[in-house]
């Protein structure tokens, strides 16, 4: 599954004109961009950029919640590859007047657009565009449901650190309950044969995760020494989290990653985080900027993952597209 050509090959088998999640994506799907974005990678950071592959096609950003990672990484992911980028301002547009986040996005679409890219706090938001819409919907997050494109470039980072993600173990830790980040890593995952351990007290971690393939734990401290990825999870205080847990303090305290708790891991595993971090909770300073730490490769490789994305739901066939 490498060299060059390798992720056209793969591209072959992407049909979807969306990407609204990772449930349901397939081994070769989840493959076909992971591949693409190794291929596009030198194009995506300093190097000559394809401008060629998406020229005079025009990408709408539609934010409804705060971003920094991903709208900007979706932005120069679509201009290296050539595309227009139009960016639709919350603060400054008229959802605020009372307009249906339908209504504003078909006013954007009749622009003569290709592709939206849409954050929502809504569960579904873009599933429903792509239902409204004629054109190509990509879920920048949609409440506490999916973001696939983050999912995506995690796998990405795992398989550059490893090698491989077929039978590595990744423990998501932290606000799993509203954290879109670990439901689309958790499908993601599963579909490419990793184990995912899902880690947190017990009203943020559910039992009924099991059901989805995961395992379930409620202490840190005995899988550290059990799993090559680490990945830490922001408390999402946006989503009705208070009352869930005693103190950020207790929680950090339980669940935060510190260079003692670091040093138990194994040889070679790596701590991630899908940004914002919150310093000092999930992960102290010296461990977030510490040899274990990928963030900084998450954050960097988010735009050749992106790039790939792009490429793929807007070079669907002719035929299934507007
Ligand atoms: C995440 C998000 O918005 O879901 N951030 C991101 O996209 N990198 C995680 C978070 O906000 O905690």
């Amino acid at each position: 599954m490498s060299g060059a050509g390798a992720g056209a090959a793969a591209a072959a088998s992407w049909t979807r004109r969306h990407l609204l999640g990772t449930e349901g994506l397939s081994r070769e799907e989840i493959y076909a961009v992971l591949d693409l974005a190794r291929e596009l990678a030198p194009h995506a950071h300093g190097g000559a950029p394809r401008r060629a592959d998406l020229a005079g096609r025009a990408v709408a950003h539609l934010f409804f919640e705060p971003s920094t990672r991903t709208k900007t990484s979706f932005a120069l992911a679509a201009r290296r590859l050539g595309a227009d980028v139009v960016d639709y301002s919350v603060a400054t547009g008229s959802t605020v007047k009372g307009e249906t986040t339908v209504d504003t996005a078909r006013n954007i679409e009749a622009f003569g657009i290709d592709a939206v890219v849409v954050r929502s706090a809504h569960a579904g938001t873009a599933a429903l565009l792509a239902r409204t819409l004629r054109v190509s919907v990509l879920n920048a997050g949609d409440g506490a449901h999916e973001h696939p494109t983050q999912a995506l470039l995690d796998l990405y980072t795992m398989r550059e650190a490893f090698g491989r993600l077929e039978g590595l173990r990744v423990a998501i830790v932290g606000d799993i309950l509203n954290s879109r980040v670990a439901r689309s890593n958790l499908w993601a995952l599963r579909a490419v044969g990793a184990e995912v351990l899902l880690v947190g007290p017990p009203t943020l971690v559910p039992e009924r995760f099991r059901e989805l393939g995961a395992e379930v734990h409620h202490a840190l401290d005995p899988v550290l020494g059990d799993v090559d990825v680490l990945m830490l999870l922001r408390i999402q205080h946006e989503r009705q989290v208070a009352g869930l847990i005693p103190s950020v303090r207790e929680f950090a305290w339980l669940f935060g990653v510190d260079r003692e708790r670091a040093a138990r891991l194994r040889e070679g595993a790596i701590v991630m985080h899908p940004g914002p971090i919150n310093r000092g909770v999930e992960l102290t300073p010296d461990v977030a900027d510490g040899a274990r730490s990928v963030v900084l490769r998450q954050a960097a490789n988010g735009v050749a993952v992106r790039m790939a994305v792009l490429k793929l739901c807007l070079g669907a066939p002719a035929e299934s597209g507007r």
